[in-house]
């Protein structure tokens, strides 16, 4: 996978005119979502190095992320004339980083893209890394590839129209990325203001964010070992999340994260000697910002089976990524049923 430049811009016209130019093209496409185009293209439409850009618009919720969409982005890319030395920029929040380097990658074999990620969830995490897809057959992400970004480009300028909801959103991963790093920058995270946003900090908080991440994708670009360390709050946030889709209540990614942090910290306490202070300053943060995931112990076999059938398990055991201490990873640790059930007390206010 070759490298990919990630620029923390604070002149988007310049930085956006330079990462174009530096991709030697014939066509330009940019790719984006009905929402982001209302509230985040005018922010770049008047750009001289867009001005010949074709536009190629999906729907815009995570249901669009689908081989019918892919399928509308290669029939736009064709029709537009794409050529192998044709370039797609991606505008807008995970969905359309991941759908639009998954179309990018594999059309004609291949053509160069750069992500312009407008979520605060996709500027620290979806469009990092060289993760692409879609999802199919009612698994999230279940088709795709590896492949970097030519340039990511991250400017706050875009988080001013985000609501708070999908601010907290993204910024739980953020609290993953300082919970794996190290104790400042947890600390910093926690101290942040949320609910009066200062732009100019939380762009480099973003910054310091997203380096956490690239550190460890540049070490294990696909996921063989270190880069499981991303997966901290996940096997837990993903079976919150599954059993929200299921009972057709609306939860954002980062809020099931953000609470499966809260599982696997208690987790860690219980299995890696986790300091129980750190436990409580991150557990407290959390539930003062994303409040409670209402639910009653009948609901744990049900969680229990989604973690069961989470993808990133090995053979029949639950794999969880928990920590020894701040910045102390321990990946493919291993749960029993019973510690299972006792991590969802916790959340639950059980113990
Ligand atoms: N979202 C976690 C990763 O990129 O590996």
């Amino acid at each position: 996978m070759s490298g990919q430049e990630v620029i923390i811009s604070n002149n988007l016209a310049e930085d956006i005119a330079s990462a174009i130019s530096r991709q030697s093209h014939d066509r330009l496409f940019v790719l984006t979502d009905t929402t982001t185009l209302r509230l985040c293209w005018p922010l770049v439409s008047g750009l001289p190095c867009l001005g010949s850009a074709q536009m190629i618009t999906i729907g815009d919720t995570d249901d669009n992320k689908t081989l019918q969409s892919l399928s509308h982005v290669w029939e736009e890319l064709q029709q537009g004339g794409a050529t192998r030395h044709s370039l797609l920029v991606n505008l807008g929040g995970g969905m359309v980083t991941d759908l639009g380097g998954f179309a990018a990658s594999t059309f004609k074999r291949g053509i160069s893209f750069i992500n312009i990620p407008t979520t605060l969830l996709s500027q620290v995490d979806a469009s990092v890394g060289g993760k692409t897809g879609i999802n199919f057959g009612g698994l999230k992400n279940e088709i795709g590839v590896f492949n970097n970004a030519a340039s990511v480009i991250i400017s706050s300028d875009f988080l001013r129209s985000l609501d708070q909801k999908n601010l907290f959103s993204g910024y739980a991963e953020m609290l993953k990325h300082g919970l794996i790093s190290d104790e400042e920058s947890l600390d910093e995270l926690l101290h942040f203001d949320l609910n009066i946003v200062d732009y100019d900090r939380l762009n480099s908080l973003v910054a310091k964010s997203v380096s956490i991440k690239e550190r460890i994708v540049e070490e294990d670009p696909t996921e063989k070992g270190l880069r499981k360390a991303l997966n901290l709050g996940h096997t837990a946030g993903h079976a919150l999340e599954s059993l929200a889709i299921e009972q057709k209540r609306t939860v954002l990614h980062g809020y099931a994260v953000a609470w499966g942090l809260i599982c696997e910290l208690y987790l860690s306490v219980v299995k890696c000697n986790f300091p129980k202070d750190k436990l409580r300053q991150t557990v407290q943060f959390i539930r003062e910002h994303y409040g409670d995931f209402p639910m009653d112990c009948k609901q744990y076999e049900r969680l229990y089976e989604f973690m069961r059938h989470d993808k990133k398990n090995e053979g029949d055991s639950i794999n969880f990524t928990l920590l020894g201490s701040i910045g102390d990873i321990r990946i493919n640790q291993k749960a029993t049923k019973e510690e299972i059930f006792e991590m969802l007390d916790f959340l639950s206010f059980k113990l």
